[in-house]
C-alpha cells in the first residue's frame, strides 16, 4: 500500500487554481522531489497535504486512511511532519532547547505517563543525539537565531524530525544556502532517510539541487503533474526542459 496517495487535489485562491487537479502518490522509503517553477504550486500542495490548508476538491491518503480534513496536528501524530518553506526555529531558545520544545511536544501528545524527571532527561538524551546526527553537537548551546544559517536550515529538519515521522514533507530545505551548504544538506536528508527508515517528499525549484537525492521526481507546472519518473529520464524530458529552460519546441 502507498504510504501517501493525493487524488485530484484542488486548492482556489479567487480566481487563481494554486492546485489544479493533483494526483501524487508517495511509497514507503522511497525519497520523491516535487519540483517546479515558482509559482507553480508546489507550497500550496505541501499545506494541502500537511494539513495547513484544506483542498476545495479531491481526497489525501496516508496509510490507507483518509485525512482529507484532518487538522495538521492529527497528521503529525499519524507520521506525518512538515518543514516550511520560511524558517521556523525558535530565535531566542538554543538548538537543543528547539529540540527539547518538539520533542516534549511529542510525548505530550503520546500522553506517555513519564514521570516529568524521567522525560526530562529522556527528551535531553535524545536531542543531544539527534544534534550530533545533524552535525550541530558543538551548538547546542547556541541561540538559534545566531546559528549560521545552514545550520539552522539543519536544525529546521530535526524539529520536523522530532515527531518521529513516517513521512517528512520538506519545502525547500536548501533554500538560502551556497552550493557546498546544499550539497551538505541534502546529504544530511540522504543520511536521515536511510538511518531512520523516514521517506521524504522535497519541494525544490531547481532541479539540480535535488538530482542526486530523489530516487524519483514529481514535476508540477499551473497546479498539476506535468511529467514523473525517475531523475536521467525527467532532465531529458522535452516538456520539462521548455518549462525550466524556456526552450523553443
Ligand atoms: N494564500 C494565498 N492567497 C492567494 N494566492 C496564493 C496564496 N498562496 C499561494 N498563492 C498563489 O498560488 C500560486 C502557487 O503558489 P505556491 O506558493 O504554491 O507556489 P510554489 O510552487 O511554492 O512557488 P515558489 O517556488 O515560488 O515557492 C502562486 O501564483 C501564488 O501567488
Ligand atoms: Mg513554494
Amino acid at each position: 500500500m502507498a504510504l501517501l496517495v493525493a487524488r485530484g487535489l484542488r486548492k482556489r485562491f479567487g480566481d487563481l487554481a494554486a492546485v489544479d487537479g493533483l494526483d501524487v502518490q508517495v511509497e514507503e522509503g522511497e525519497c520523491v522531489a516535487l519540483i517546479g517553477p515558482n509559482g507553480a504550486g508546489k507550497t500550496t500542495a505541501l499545506n494541502l497535504l500537511s494539513g495547513y490548508l484544506l483542498p476545495d476538491e479531491g481526497h489525501i491518503f496516508f496509510r490507507g486512511e483518509d485525512i482529507t480534513r484532518l487538522p495538521a496536528h492529527a497528521r503529525v501524530h499519524r507520521g506525518l511532519a512538515r518543514s516550511f518553506q520560511v524558517m521556523t526555529v525558535f530565535p531566542e531558545l538554543t538548538a537543543r532547547e528547539n529540540l527539547l520544545v518538539a520533542i516534549l511536544a511529542r510525548e505530550k501528545a503520546a500522553r506517555h505517563a513519564l514521570r516529568p524527571v524521567r522525560a526530562w532527561r529522556q527528551a535531553h538524551e535524545e536531542a543531544d543525539a539527534l544534534l550530533a546526527e545533524l552535525g550541530l553537537a558543538g551548538c547546542a548551546e547556541v541561540p538559534a537565531g545566531s546559528l549560521a544559517h545552514g545550520d539552522q536550515r539543519r536544525l529546521e529538519l530535526g524539529i520536523a524530525l522530532s515527531s518521529r515521522p513516517r513521512l517528512c514533507l520538506l519545502d525547500e530545505p536548501s533554500s538560502g544556502l551556497n552550493p557546498l551548504e546544499r550539497a551538505g544538506l541534502l546529504e544530511l536528508v540522504r543520511r536521515l532517510a536511510e538511518g531512520r527508515g523516514v521517506t521524504f517528499l522535497v519541494v525544490e525549484h531547481d532541479m539540480d539541487v535535488v538530482f542526486g537525492l530523489a530516487q524519483r521526481m514529481v514535476v508540477m507546472n499551473r497546479g498539476r503533474v506535468l511529467a514523473e519518473g525517475p531523475p536521467e529520464a525527467i532532465r531529458q524530458n522535452r516538456e520539462v526542459r521548455e518549462t525550466y529552460l524556456g526552450e523553443e519546441a
